[in-house]
């Protein structure tokens, strides 16, 4: 179990998350939603300290991880903290001079000390379970974007992290090849990994949340399972985002 406590995150003094309180349950899903610019993204990249909280603290388990401005973690406890989370980009961010293959392995290789067979033997598993078996050997720029964005999902299983982070995986997909990528979260879903999405699909978020935060301004407006928060929002400014969204075609 994840839990964020009292989480602030300020960029040259302006407070982009506002002590957000929020706890991720094991082997669940979590959809995070909310109007551009209220926080998403910074928030997905504190969990991995992609940016490093002004104040608060993150927990995996029994293991607190506290930041207070002036005191910063220790390089073990960044280190510890970061490998117990894996990010998928929306820009998918593979090493363009890497293999697929090579692209996977580094990650083990260098920071888990697993050796190169191993970290082969399992890459290509990885590749068989997003359905690339047969592009181990290819480059970045030779996949289409569905496929480059289904490596980078094996290259954060690789890692084998507790929760893996999802910031709009699909929103630089055309339609046809988000289904493709969109079909692999559902079935790391479906086998109960922790994940935490952060989408504007709110079909997709309907079928795959257990749990749904609506974010606007550096606070969480609203959080619940999918039916609390989709078809009985308390918040007038959740309702009004959900009608914005097309909440009446469901
Ligand atoms: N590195 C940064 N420096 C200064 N401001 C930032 C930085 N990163 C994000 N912001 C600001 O934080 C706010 C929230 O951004 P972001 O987390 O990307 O929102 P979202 O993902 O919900 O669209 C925006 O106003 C953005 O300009
Ligand atoms: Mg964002």
């Amino acid at each position: 179990m994840i839990r964020v406590t009292n989480l602030v995150k300020a960029f040259d003094g302006k407070e982009i998350l506002k002590n957000i309180n929020v706890t991720f349950p094991q082997g669940s899903t979590t959809v995070i939603v909310g109007p551009s610019g209220s926080g998403k993204t910074t928030l997905l990249r504190c969990l991995n300290l992609l940016e490093t909280p002004t104040s608060g603290s993150i927990a995996f388990d029994d293991t607190i991880y506290t930041f207070t401005p002036n005191e910063p973690l220790s390089t073990a406890q960044v280190l510890n903290l970061r490998r117990k989370s894996g990010m998928v980009f929306q820009s998918f961010n593979l090493f363009p001079h890497k293999t697929v293959e090579q692209n996977i392995i580094e990650g083990p290789i260098i920071v888990k000390k697993q050796s190169k067979a191993s970290a082969l033997v399992q890459a290509h598993a990885l590749l068989e379970k997003v359905g690339l078996s047969d592009r181990a050997q290819h480059y970045p720029h030779q996949l289409s974007g569905g496929q480059k964005q289904r490596v980078a999902i094996a290259r954060a299983l690789a890692m084998e992290p507790e929760v893996i982070l999802f910031d709009e995986p699909t929103s630089a997909l055309d339609p046809e090849l988000e289904q493709e990528v969109l079909k692999v979260i559902q079935s790391l879903a479906s086998e109960h990994s922790t994940m935490i999405i952060v989408t504007h699909n709110l079909e997709f978020a309907r079928n795959i949340a257990d749990f749904v935060i609506f974010i606007e301004a550096g606070h969480i407006v609203e959080t619940g399972n999918v039916a609390q928060v989709f078809e009985q929002p308390q918040h007038k400014r959740t309702q009004e985002f959900l009608n914005l969204f097309g909440r009446t075609t469901y």
